[in-house]
């Protein structure tokens, strides 16, 4: 079974989560794709939004979680479709614009499907993608190592991955160039300003907690949680303006011209 995923949990943050988004689509250079896909949508809020740089595309979210998908927003524009479906099924041959948010880090072989896709482009294709870049940052590493403790080590080991999730913005760009494409990759360290006790455990419930709270039961759930609450608190402390939440995000637009 795959990580379970809540819209509503997810939605906190939902300006610091999307920037990420429209930055990465400002740098696709496709003036009129016919066909657009949006791999790991969510609930497809964002790519209802590529309809206005693009209104004449025909533009599918695919996600794999069917809580996502049957949160998809009712009133989406025409051209739009989100449906449920896995990333690694993905067959990227005759799309133009293939983009994908904070998504492949959970797929382990995206970089065997990321080459395959750039093979099936057809010219002036675009496969941009962005991934985070923070699982050394300190709410990952604590939490990698409360669940490789000798309490939680039993339930637990080996349900998070590290820093081998992803590759570095060199490391993308480069298999991208062997892959025949053009690359424009970046780096943004964003440094959210986060309001509210334990926003940086909210933050990550939505998100990289997940695993976790999927392979514990209801009794020690909240135990795990009110001890990794503690680590958070000491290493993200809390200001009378807020938060502070760095967060390294890794971006690359590859195009074949
Ligand atoms: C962090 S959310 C990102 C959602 C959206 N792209 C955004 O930027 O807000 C990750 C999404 O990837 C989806 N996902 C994870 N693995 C997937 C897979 N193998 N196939 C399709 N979707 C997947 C999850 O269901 C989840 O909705």
């Amino acid at each position: 079974m795959g990580t379970s995923w809540n819209p509503t949990v997810y939605g906190h943050y939902a300006d610091e989560r999307t920037r990420p988004y429209y930055e990465l689509v400002a740098r696709i250079r496709n003036e009129s794709p016919g066909t657009v896909v949006d791999l790991g949508c969510g609930t497809g809020v964002q790519t209802a939004t590529l309809a206005q740089r693009w209104p004449s595309a025909h533009i599918t979210g695919l996600d794999s979680s069917a809580d996502m998908v049957a949160d998809q927003p009712s009133d989406l524009p025409a051209g739009v479709t989100i449906r449920q479906g896995d990333i690694s099924d993905f067959d990227a041959t005759g799309v133009d614009v293939v983009v994908s948010n904070a998504a492949l880090q959970w797929v382990p072989h995206h970089r065997e499907l990321l080459a395959t896709w750039a093979s099936q482009l057809g010219a002036s294709s675009t496969l941009a993608f962005q991934v985070p870049g923070n699982f050394d940052a300190p709410s990952h590493v604590l939490m990698r190592r409360l669940a490789e403790s000798d309490e939680w080590a039993s339930t637990l080991s080996g349900v998070l991955r590290g820093g081998d999730s992803v590759d570095s913005a060199e490391q993308y760009a480069s298999a991208m160039f062997d892959a025949g494409l053009t690359v424009d990759a970046w780096e943004t360290s964003y440094v959210h300003v986060l309001q509210g006790v334990d926003p940086v455990l909210r933050w990550v419930t939505g998100t990289g907690l997940r695993p976790v709270l999927d392979a514990l039961d209801d009794e020690t759930r909240p135990v795990f949680v009110e001890q990794y609450r503690d680590l958070l608190r000491d290493a993200y402390p809390q200001a009378a303006s807020g938060t502070l939440f760095p967060f390294r995000r890794i971006f690359v637009v590859a195009r074949k011209d």
